[in-house]
């Protein structure tokens, strides 16, 4: 059998994941701790073609800015690594602990994201506060939402399904630290930073979610045909061990 030049093969779609997820969070995470926890303790002087309009902030809430900084960058680099389909199947233990190591870093983290939030960079746009505040808040609650629903559902209910689901938006809403810079980097280049900043607040992760759900809805449909979004956020009131809508019609019929 031939594999037509087009179609991915598991190897190729491998390739793609490392190239398009692995690497860029490993790159953000390691170099944002080399900046925050080496280069400027070390290097006070690069504040200031760094980022100057937060260094007043970020030395007031030291402990903050630097608690969210590194378990950020834990659950950046971990998430990632976790999905790997031979880690989940072959190293389930490996699985479990790694995966508890995220759970704790996200918890940690958004709830240091959720306190800088108030205090993140409001930029010159009329209405910065209120943009930047809002929308890093709102990912903030996403990011422990979407944790808890993940975890709730393979601790209490057993339900690799509904875990494997929410687990892919929580780490698409981790890998939006990736668009963020990326966005950031751009923002700079055109000489817009103060301006438009606080924009980021929503631009720099919406399409990373949004983008997160489609694959975790691509994911379940693989596994059991088409699946609405209605029988995945049924639980939320009506919490019970999932039904995957083809599974419970093929009980009903046979
Ligand atoms: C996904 C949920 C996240 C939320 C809600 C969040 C929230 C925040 C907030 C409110 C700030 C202060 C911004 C400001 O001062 O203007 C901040 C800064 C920062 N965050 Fe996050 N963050 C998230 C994810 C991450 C991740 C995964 C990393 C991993 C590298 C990260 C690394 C940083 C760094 C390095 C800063 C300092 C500012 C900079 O140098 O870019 N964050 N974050």
């Amino acid at each position: 059998m031939t594999t037509h030049p087009r179609q991915m093969t598991p190897r190729s779609r491998r390739r793609g994941v490392l190239a398009l997820v692995v690497v860029p969070s490993v790159v953000v995470a390691t170099s944002m701790l080399a900046l925050y926890l080496v280069v400027l303790p070390l290097f006070p002087a690069v504040h200031q073609y760094y980022f100057p309009e937060s260094t007043a902030t970020y030395a007031t809430y030291r402990v903050a800015i630097l608690g969210h900084i590194v378990f950020a960058s834990v659950a950046l680099i971990v998430g990632p690594i976790n999905l790997y389909n031979g880690l989940r199947r072959r190293h389930r233990a490996a699985h479990r602990r790694l995966g508890t190591a995220y759970a704790v870093s996200v918890s940690l983290a958004a709830t240091f994201a959720l306190f800088m939030s108030f205090h993140a960079y409001a930029g010159t746009l009329p209405g910065g506060r209120v943009l930047i505040t809002s929308g890093l808040f709102t990912l903030g609650c996403v990011w422990l939402a979407t944790l808890s629903l993940a975890v709730r559902a393979i601790a209490v209910h057993h339900d690799v399904d509904r875990h494997s689901f929410w687990m892919i938006i929580n780490i698409s809403a981790t890998y939006s630290a990736v668009l963020f810079r990326l966005l950031n980097g751009a923002i700079v280049a055109v000489g817009r930073f103060e301006q438009l900043y606080p924009l980021l607040g929503w631009l720099g992760w919406v399409p990373s979610v949004a983008v997160g759900v489609l694959l975790a809805r691509r994911h379940l449909a693989r596994r059991h045909g088409r699946v609405g979004t209605a029988s995945i956020l049924s639980p939320w009131w009506a919490p019970g061990r999932w039904t995957p809508p083809l599974e419970s019609a093929a009980r009903r019929s046979g």
